[in-house]
């Protein structure tokens, strides 16, 4: 028997007033011929999993009782990275030690261990795996755990939806530092497009425009600066040289911050927004419609790739291999342990308290 702790709520609410650890045993010897044991390595806090529990996300789990709570429950957690511990009969293409990620959404990953379909899951190059196939490296827990939201969404919001030039052509950002920001500002790179990361000004305004530098951004400025009339023209110059236009840009905040980057686009630009965490609403000037054409669009990974799961694998393969080649880096996480003191809800009740980006290890 394996003792499973889970994270799950019956009502929607503030996660420390919803969450609760649930224990429940997994009988191995009882495994189905197509399901797999998977034991968690590390599951990640974002920002749509906290939105989940509050109830005001639109992908929500099913409440279940198959947990054995006496009233539905509803597990929390979307990303994480599994290994595989036990395999029924009829399992094929996964092996007791391959690492394995969810293959859709809504699965459940604050948990220790899980028993589920083998269809469920998507399997990665465990670090073993990778060496043998003659891999400069093998990926993180937190690259394996915290790969199928923020780089897809910036790898694909880069590629599917404007032909960029490399070398000539330009996307600019707002909240440049956060985490699908810097894989925006990463990628962009390796594909030889230039950027422009708009952030909030602070105290250590520097030390992050270094570091947002040194992971690709090509010029970094705060909103204050992307507002300002005689910045306008130092950004028309850095487009100028290099002979291309800023075709894209990406809003993840909204109000006054998504015109800021709507403002900076050429004619016939696209805006994609792909998060609100200003909660303010979307602002475009009407002028920006009728004379530069500037289209705004919305933009969620879990759309896009519900229903193909090989764009997904065609994305996925490309992120592992730049991991591989150490050519692209993860969004740093400050990574929380669970070694059985405090409970599993109060674990992840940190990190959500916490500043910045939180991984649970396991
Ligand atoms: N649509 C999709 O498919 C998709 C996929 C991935 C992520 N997302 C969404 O994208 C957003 C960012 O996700 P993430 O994981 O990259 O987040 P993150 O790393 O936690 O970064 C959050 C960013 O938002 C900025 N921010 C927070 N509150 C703000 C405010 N009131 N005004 C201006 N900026 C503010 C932060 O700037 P400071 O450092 O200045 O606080 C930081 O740049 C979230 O809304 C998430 O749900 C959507």
């Amino acid at each position: 028997m394996i003792t499973s702790h889970i994270v799950l709520y019956k009502q929607h609410g503030e996660p420390k007033d919803v969450l609760e650890t649930h224990s429940y045993q997994i009988d191995e010897t009882k495994i189905g011929n197509d399901q797999v044991i998977v034991k968690t390595l590390a599951s990640p806090i974002n920002p749509s999993d906290i939105n989940q529990i509050q109830g005001v996300y639109p992908s929500k789990p099913k409440p279940t009782t198959e947990f054995g709570t006496t009233e539905p429950a509803l597990v929390c957690g979307n990303e994480g990275l599994f290994e595989v511990i036990h395999t029924g009969a009829g399992v094929k293409d996964f092996q007791v030690g391959d690492w394995v990620i969810p293959a859709l959404v809504n699965l459940g990953t604050w948990r220790t261990h899980a028993l589920e379909d083998s269809s469920k899951f998507i399997k990665l190059r465990n670090p073993e795996q990778s060496k043998a196939a003659g891999k400069p490296q093998g990926l993180t827990y937190n690259q394996g755990a915290t790969i199928s939201v923020n780089p897809l969404t910036a790898y694909l919001m880069l590629t599917h939806y404007v032909k960029l030039t490399p070398g000539k052509d330009w996307f600019i950002q707002n909240g440049g530092n956060s985490a699908v920001g810097q894989y925006a500002s990463q990628i962009g790179k390796l594909l030889g497009i230039n950027s422009i990361s708009v952030v909030r000004d602070r105290d250590n305004l520097q030390e992050l425009v270094a570091e947002l530098e040194a992971k690709g951004a090509t010029h970094v400025i705060t909103e204050e600066q992307n507002s300002s009339r005689e910045y306008s023209s130092t950004i028309k110059d850095w487009v100028k040289e290099t002979g291309g236009e800023i075709k894209l840009a990406f809003n993840c905040v909204g109000g006054k911050n998504s015109t800021g980057v709507a403002r900076k686009l050429a004619n016939n630009g696209l805006m994609l927004t792909y998060g609100g965490m200003s909660f303010q609403p979307v602002i475009l000037p009407t002028s920006l419609h009728i004379f530069k054409n500037i289209t705004s669009a919305g933009f969620w990974v879990t759309a896009l790739l519900a229903n193909n799961q090989e764009l997904k694998q065609e994305t996925l393969a490309k992120i592992v291999d730049w991991y591989e080649q150490g050519k692209l880096v993860d969004a740093s996480s400050t990574e929380v342990k669970f070694d059985g003191e405090k409970k599993l809800s109060e674990l992840y009740l940190s990190g959500i308290t916490g500043k910045g980006k939180h991984l649970v290890t396991y």
